[in-house]
């Protein structure tokens, strides 16, 4: 199933929040307006207000606070981006020039910060303590995830479970927000909102190793971003963990160690995870694992057309290419 058709059941609300998405640029300040306009035109894959809006399905779906839930999460995972591009120097996202690249690193950095002010903002007109205490806690995560990463950047000697514990400060959280503000808004039993947050959690570890597959062997046209840029950034994902492992004695590898920012050894470590079906094989296996655990306590909700798409949902990210 292709994105848009496991959208359904919410593509009318998801409408709403382009909609919303588009008036977050009517600013008085012309320039500001230009910057924010830019960064959240639809050009995303929109995972997270989808997931929202799909976790809201289940019960009591109330728009009026779903709507700017979601746009809020869509807003929020943006500034991340920005934040995230301006912090590598990223020239390219959503097939565009970034934000960093446009117009420098302090503007990108101010720009991230006042969309982290305004997602908050439209978390707090749902009226709901859970969800804004939620968003609070998410941005924190998020931000030690990545501080992680940075002070991590060219360590090898880094476990597995060090790796999803980033990743899941980094990127799950965010999905299990998306997930856990859906259900809260819409009334859902407590028991429903913790399956909710497990399926959001197993699928957002999925989705990042995905994504950290698709930084080897993906196609930056379809990306819409630059690949082989994590490990040239120092950022040591699963399939170079995995070479680290069953190669260590490989000539190259040796040489990372030696000389972690030796440009040479590094293209040729990322060519040898290119050229390695066995290794990205695994990393799609690690994946396909998360998923599975994502669809678990999918079976203890309503069987209905939504947990169908959050079930496609699951599928689609391990296929994706983009
Ligand atoms: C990119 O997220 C950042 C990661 C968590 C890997 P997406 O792949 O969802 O980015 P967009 O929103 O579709 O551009
Ligand atoms: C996700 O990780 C970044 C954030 C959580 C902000 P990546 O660094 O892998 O994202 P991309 O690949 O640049 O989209
Ligand atoms: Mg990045
Ligand atoms: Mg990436």
């Amino acid at each position: 199933m292709e994105l848009r058709q496991i959208y359904a059941p919410v593509e009318k609300d998801l409408v709403e929040v382009e909609t919303l998405l588009k008036s977050t640029s009517e600013v008085d300040l012309p320039h500001l307006a230009k910057l924010i306009e830019y960064s959240l035109e639809s050009d995303g894959k929109r995972i997270r207000p989808a997931l929202t809006l799909l976790a809201g399905k289940f019960y009591n779906y109330d728009l009026n606070k779903l709507i700017p839930m979601a746009t809020a999460l869509e807003i929020l995972h943006t500034a991340t981006l920005i934040h995230d591009d301006a912090i590598d120097h990223s020239e390219v996202r959503r097939n565009k020039p970034t934000a960093n690249k446009l117009w420098g690193e302090e503007q990108a950095v101010l720009l991230g910060d006042y969309l982290f002010a305004e997602a908050g903002r439209l978390t707090a007109t749902t009226n709901n303590l859970r969800a804004v205490k939620l968003f609070a806690m998410t941005l924190k995560t998020i931000s030690s995830g990545e501080l992680d990463q940075a002070v991590n950047a060219f360590t090898l000697e880094q476990s597995t479970e060090q790796y999803v514990e980033r990743i899941a400060r980094k990127t799950a959280t965010l999905f299990t927000t998306s997930t856990e503000s859906g259900a809260v808004l819409s009334d859902a039993p407590e028991d429903s909102i913790q399956l909710l947050i497990k399926y959001g959690y197993n699928l957002g570890i999925a989705f990042q190793i995905v994504d950290d597959i698709l930084d080897f062997v993906g196609t930056e046209s379809l990306l819409g971003k630059p690949t082989g840029s994590d490990l040239t950034h120092g950022t040591v994902t699963l399939p170079v963990l995995l070479l680290v492992r069953h190669c260590p004695h490989e000539e190259h590898v040796k040489r990372l160690f030696q000389d972690r920012r030796d440009t040479e050894t590094t293209q040729a470590v990322i060519d040898l995870v290119r050229g390695s079906p066995s290794i990205i094989q695994e990393c799609y296996r690690i994946a396909t694992d998360y998923c599975e655990r994502a669809l678990e306590p999918l079976m203890g909700l309503p069987d209905n057309r939504t947990r169908r798409s959050l079930e496609e949902l699951t599928h689609y990210i391990v296929r994706r290419r983009k």
